[in-house]
């Protein structure tokens, strides 16, 4: 199988594992993800919104508007990177996801990572990046790159990739500094690119 190949069977998995059941009814689609999946570069965010969940593509809405800005402020487009979230079924309201849901879609989500291998991961916001770095607060090391090892429980695969926790986009639509915040961490990204090339 190839790698699209790959990626729409953990889209049939989520499916037929009946993954977050009660998320899976209240919401219209299941968006698991868009991109390249050659990509070096991974964004994980954190759960689709209402114009996600309409369309079935991740961060279609006011924060993928943002964030298409900032990739092209660092000279990249869609087509370069593969985008996904930790959940993958729209929360009711928008609410945060719970615990159990993050839990119960990451090894779905690491599957998308092993069928990929970027070799850097860019988490957005809180929920994303803890779920890498549990400890990590996201107000005291946005923007600074760190390497570190995921390691694949189906089989003993591991893959060293670049991590670099940014805010969330969504957090930049209500707060103006952190709009300028978001665009000095990307900034960072093209010497990351580069080193690991
Ligand atoms: N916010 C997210 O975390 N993911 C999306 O897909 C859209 C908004």
């Amino acid at each position: 199988m190839n790698k699209q190949q790959l990626l729409d069977q953990i889209r049939a998995d989520i499916i037929s594992d009946n993954v977050c059941p009660d998320l899976a009814k209240t919401a219209k689609n299941l968006v698991i993800g868009d991109g390249n999946p050659d990509a070096n570069i991974v964004f994980i965010g954190e759960a689709p919104g209402k114009n996600e969940d309409e369309q079935g593509l991740p961060f279609v809405g006011a924060s993928g508007k943002f964030l298409n800005e900032m990739l092209a402020s660092v000279g990249l487009e869609r087509k370069d990177i593969f985008i996904t979230n930790i959940v993958k079924y729209r929360p009711p309201n928008n609410r945060d996801p719970l615990p159990q849901e993050k839990k119960d879609f990451l090894p779905y989500l690491q599957r998308q990572l092993e069928v990929i291998a970027p070799k850097v991961v860019i988490t957005l916001g809180r929920h994303s990046t803890n779920c890498f770095l549990p400890d990590l607060q996201i107000s005291k090391a946005h923007g600074e790159p760190k390497r570190i090892k995921l390691q694949f429980k189906e089989n003993d695969d591991v893959l060293e990739v670049v991590i670099l926790p940014l805010y969330h986009p969504a957090a930049a639509l209500y707060n103006g500094g952190m709009r300028q915040t978001l665009l000095d961490d990307f900034s960072a990204i093209p010497a990351i690119l580069k080193k690991i090339n």
